[in-house]
């Protein structure tokens, strides 16, 4: 295990903004946080935002710096990832951001029906061996999961580099008969010329893969749909 690693991790538990539980935890039926987001860690009762494998959580944290009437909270397996955006809203005092380690497959344990308002899914892994798609955190089963925690009316977008994800999640989505507001196989070409300056700001944040992706110029791809 690299020092990196266990440091970020270390420093993880002195943040009292994130949360990390166990898999006993989650085995024993432990529910961190359910239905409390807004009492017990916000401490007031504005709209949530979930980024779903949020990496080191560059949306999380600049969508919290532009829109601080609103919560923000970033999910992912790694928590030595998502330190850099843990230190840098503790750093910045930023009272409307939290994070969550978990893997997706559960997190179902951790919010009620309607605790959410939003979700964006940033360079979700396009997962190029998993024939059926079972394991796409874009996919319909997950899409069924989100369905349990999400307002009707709420949006989930999708951020991607990869042409696979893009197509196979799009494609899912029409054959489900999903709500497909936002459709783009070129966000900076040609999607952002289409958009108010609102949701221009909002696409041109920029994620630590999609940083890499653009240097190698590949095409970012998005979806919007409303559940
Ligand atoms: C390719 S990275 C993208 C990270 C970030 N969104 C970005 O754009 O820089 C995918 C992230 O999703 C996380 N992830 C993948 N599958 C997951 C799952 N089932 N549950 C939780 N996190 C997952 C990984 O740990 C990783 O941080």
């Amino acid at each position: 295990m690299g020092k990196g690693k266990l440091k970020k991790w270390n420093e993880n538990k002195t943040f009292n903004h994130v949360f990390e539980p166990t898999l006993q935890d989650i085995i024993d039926g432990q529910e961190f946080n359910k239905g409390d987001w807004h009492e017990k860690v916000f401490g007031n009762n504005n709209p949530i935002t979930l980024e779903l494998g949020c990496g080191k959580g560059e949306y999380t944290v600049e969508l919290a710096r532009k829109y601080p009437e609103r919560n923000f909270i970033g999910v992912d397996i790694k928590g030595h990832r998502f330190w850099r955006g843990a230190k840098t809203s503790n750093e910045e005092g930023m009272e409307n951001v939290a994070f969550l380690r978990t893997r997706l497959e559960f997190i179902n344990n951790f919010f009620v029906q309607d605790e959410v308002d939003e979700i964006w899914l940033t360079f979700s892994d396009p997962q190029p061996k998993d024939d059926k798609g079972s394991k796409r955190i874009t996919g319909p089963a997950f899409v069924d999961r989100y369905k349990k925690l999400l307002k009707p009316g709420s949006l989930i977008n999708v951020k991607t580099d990869s042409t696979l994800l893009y197509e196979w999640t799009r494609d899912q989505y029409i054959e489900k008969k999903y709500n497909l507001l936002i459709d783009s196989d070129d966000v900076y070409g040609k999607l952002v010329n289409d958009v108010d300056e609102e949701m221009q700001g909002i696409l041109n944040i920029k994620t630590y893969y999609e940083k890499r992706w653009l240097e190698e110029g590949k095409k970012i791809k998005f979806l919007r749909i409303q559940i």
